[in-house]
């Protein structure tokens, strides 16, 4: 493909160039659904948790490819881009291995370390004209990324730490955001340019019907709260939005608060605020033990569909077939670890906005096409 007639032909027709994704280890769909409500065909989205299936194929509308992407080559992304103008590859690799909760631990020892460099192989072998990744702040000034970034020869790029709430995702998620391109400068669109505001924890949830702790919606399985213990449940009865465990009486007290070090444990079991943004969404943020995860007003933590709804899932997600039981460990890590969809889509009109200007300028007329941009076919 070549990058005059692929981006001059759609600017030919007067559209938009039609961008072709795959998204590489695509979890249960976070930044897929994104790039789709900015109007970027994902035709398929790649991992090996067959959890994610469900939940991916459900709302979206490209297959689901359970396969380990280790295993791909880059004939395969060629074959799912077909008759687009413009490829796009997307992956967000585990960042496990990135988190500050691994920092002690050697990082090279994790098997998820590689898959960064596996994103960076598939680039290589298969060129995209467009790149996007995300992960944890602290890849940043990791080896790996710097290898990763050596190897993205001819293409442009824009990288840096994004703060979600500032696209009003109503949560404090500071996220690593890469996009690149070989057709030509690019960077990611401003909150003002997009339009987005802040939002808080009251314009996200403020709204949902009560639960009881232990407890789920009848009309949506989702909206279900984690069960609590008698001693959790008068923590969190002694706690108000925005405190700590530092305003309990001391028997409420747990044996790590009440050691000298407990002092770092300030944000675990909190209230959240109405009219902040909430705490980052983990995997674990179901529970009112694991982080700021109270109810702001009721006494329980925050249900499932809640921290959807924080990730900006739409309310209907669906995340598990209709009568499966609800098991809160896999929607939780479904839900923790995704990109919330409000970034994924500031990433996809951010590319359409690029691609767009791309073909545009190149359609004009006396335009030269720089040949070291342009991609063999
Ligand atoms: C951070 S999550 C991705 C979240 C997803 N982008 C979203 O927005 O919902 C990382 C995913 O990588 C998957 N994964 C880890 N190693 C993999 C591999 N070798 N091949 C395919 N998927 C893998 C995990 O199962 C997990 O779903």
């Amino acid at each position: 493909m070549e990058v005059e007639r692929k981006c001059g032909q759609a600017a030919g027709r007067g559209g938009t160039p039609r961008i072709a994704g795959v998204d590489l280890f695509c979890g249960a769909g976070g930044l897929t659904y994104g790039l789709v409500k900015a109007g970027v065909d994902v035709r398929a989205g790649v991992d090996l948790d067959p959890e994610c299936a469900y939940p991916y194929t459900a709302n979206n509308p490209g297959r689901f490819l359970e396969q380990d992407v280790r295993a791909l080559s880059g004939r395969d992304l060629a074959s799912l881009w077909r008759g687009a103008d413009v490829s796009l590859l997307a992956g967000c690799a585990p960042c496990q291995p990135f988190s500050t909760y691994s920092q002690a631990r050697d990082r090279r020892s994790n098997r998820d370390w590689g898959m960064l460099l596996e994103f960076g192989r598939l680039v290589a072998e298969a060129q995209p004209d467009l790149i996007t990744m995300e992960n944890v702040p602290q890849l940043a000034g990791d080896d790996v990324f710097m290898s990763f970034l050596d190897g993205l020869k001819g293409y442009s790029t824009w990288h840096g730490v994004v703060d979600c709430a500032e696209y009003g995702v109503p949560q404090q998620r500071r996220r690593f955001v890469l996009i690149a391109s070989r057709l030509g400068p690019i960077s990611l669109l401003l909150p003002v340019e997009l339009g987005y505001r802040r939002a808080t924890v009251w314009s996200a949830i403020g709204r949902m019907p009560p639960l009881v702790q232990g407890s789920a919606d009848p009309h949506d399985p989702i909206h279900a709260a984690a069960g609590m213990s008698a001693l959790n449940l008068r923590r969190i009865r002694a706690s108000s939005p925005g405190g700590s465990w530092r305003e309990w009486p001391p028997a409420l007290r747990a044996a790590c608060h009440r050691r000298e070090s407990g002092a770092g444990y300030g944000a675990v079991y909190g209230r959240m605020e109405w009219d902040r943004p909430a705490p980052t969404m983990t995997t674990l943020c179901h529970g009112f033990g694991n982080g700021r995860f109270g109810h702001p007003q009721q006494d329980r933590a925050i249900s499932l569909r809640e921290a959807a709804i924080l990730q900006t899932f739409p309310k209907r997600y669906k995340f598990v077939r209709p009568g499966e039981r609800v098991k809160f460990t896999t929607v939780g890590r479904l839900i923790g670890n995704a990109v919330p969809p409000r970034l994924g889509e500031v990433i996809g009109r951010s590319l359409i906005a690029h691609a767009t200007a791309v073909a545009e300028r190149r359609a004009e007329p006396g335009v030269v096409v720089d040949r070291e941009a342009v991609t063999p076919d």
